[in-house]
């Protein structure tokens, strides 16, 4: 295996990895680098306060590494302004954000909105809630294979479609899918493109400009930032146009009050989509986290998952008992869906617990998707991120292989 970053280098910074435990739950969540539990630590004891609403020097400075933290995100995505990254709680905040503020103000009855069957119910539900509301219809596009059917895609777009609404990269399958082209697909009908990058912006390369998309929504814990602090990356003019989502203090530029009748108008962007107190320290961390994946480079983390995913791809491919699921390594992120024969996917994560391996068991908030493989008691999911190793690949193969064969003989009738 080709090694483009140094995985026992970087297991140094994170702390919980010295526990020893197999960490296989990355695209759950994924753990934190010393760098930036240390950011956090420092911010809260030397420089805490509240943004924009003291005159006081520490309220000043926690101001500004706040908006920093949002011009450290933009190039991070290639965004062309800051103010076009907002800062929320989670991705699935962020697409509630989206379904609220642009769904609710534009869709009318008849209209349609396109998902894929591999949506994370974070991004079908709040279609769901929007479209109903407004009479209009979310259509869902397949697979071919453990890829999106494009074709299916093509036809699916009309007039009628106001909203495309993607997974970058799918939580199950790992599939990575062609954002740019289906952005270009729902500019030619004059929709929107929004990607769940929840899955592929800790992994790889992501610039919104060469995606052509008009929203990326992505999570703060998965890239090796804290929790609780998520990102609404728009493109600026549907932002301004977008009615606010949460109202509240700091998204209002003047209220007036006259004769009972409230008058507000809106802050600038991207205060006018951050409502109330933000999780400023969270900011903070997600900066030190985004600092700390550049370093590392983006390209070389998607290159070593890439090589990790194929050699574990491999080694299960020999395991008998063992079902993987999804693409081929090069159109995947390091994700990889499994079950054992005659085993539930808990059955199996518990055991693999038990021998300090931890992975991912059910539907992973993709239930429709398992329903339309047939994977009718969900799947085990094992999901890499820069800190792991071959020899952990190992360690999971070599349980497997145990856990399978008990599970082949228990099946086996009694002589
Ligand atoms: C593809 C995808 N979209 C959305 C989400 C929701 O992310 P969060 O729980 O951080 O809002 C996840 C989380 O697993 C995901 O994998």
């Amino acid at each position: 295996m080709t090694t483009v970053l140094d995985p026992y280098e970087i297991r140094k910074d994170f702390p919980l990895l010295a526990t020893g435990v197999i960490y296989l739950d990355n695209a759950a969540s994924s753990q934190k680098p010393r760098q930036v539990i240390e950011a956090l630590t420092r911010f809260y004891e030397t420089k805490y306060a509240n943004i924009h609403r003291g005159i006081h020097r520490l309220s000043r400075e926690a101001s500004e590494v706040y908006e920093k933290a949002h011009e450290t995100v933009a190039r991070f995505i290639n965004a062309r302004d800051w103010r076009e990254v907002i800062f929320l709680r989670n991705t699935t905040e962020a697409i509630n954000l989206v379904a609220y503020s642009f769904g609710l103000g534009t869709l009318a009855e008849g209209d349609e909105v396109i998902v894929t069957v591999m949506e994370h119910h974070s991004n079908l539900l709040p279609w769901a809630a929007i479209a109903k509301k407004r009479k209009a219809r979310v259509k869902v596009v397949g697979l071919r294979g453990y890829t999106l059917d494009y074709g299916e895609l093509e036809l699916a777009v009309s007039e009628k479609t106001k909203v495309v609404a993607v997974t970058h990269a799918s939580n199950v399958l790992g599939t990575i899918i062609d954002a740019r082209r289906i952005a270009r697909l729902a500019h030619s009908v004059g929709a929107v493109c929004l990607v769940d990058g929840a899955q592929s912006v800790p992994h790889m390369p992501v610039n919104v400009n060469e995606l052509e998309c008009d929203f990326l929504a992505f999570s703060g814990h998965k890239m090796l930032g804290p929790s609780g602090i998520g990102v609404l990356w728009g493109r600026k003019d549907l932002l301004e146009e977008m009615e606010p989502f949460l109202y509240g203090g700091d998204m209002v530029k003047e209220v007036r009050m006259k004769d009972g009748v409230v008058n507000a108008s809106w802050n600038e962007l991207p205060w006018k989509f951050e409502a109330g107190t933000p999780n400023v320290a969270g900011a903070v961390g997600l900066a030190e986290a985004v600092e700390y994946l550049s370093r590392v480079g983006m390209d070389n983390i998607r290159s070593y998952e890439e090589s990790l995913t194929s050699y574990a791809l491999r080694q299960l491919s020999e395991v008998d008992g063992v079902e993987v699921y999804g693409p081929k390594p090069e159109q995947r992120c390091g994700i990889l869906p499994f079950n054992v024969k005659g085993l539930d996917p808990h059955t199996v994560a518990a055991i693999l617990d038990q021998k300090g391996i931890a992975v991912r068991s059910g539907f992973h908030c993709a239930q429709p998707l398992h329903e339309h493989l047939g994977l009718y008691e969900g799947t085990v999911r094992a999901s890499f991120y820069l800190y792991n190793l071959k020899e952990e690949v190992d360690t999971l193969v070599q349980a497997l292989t145990e856990i399978a064969s008990i599970a082949e003989k228990a099946s086996s009738p009694v002589e």
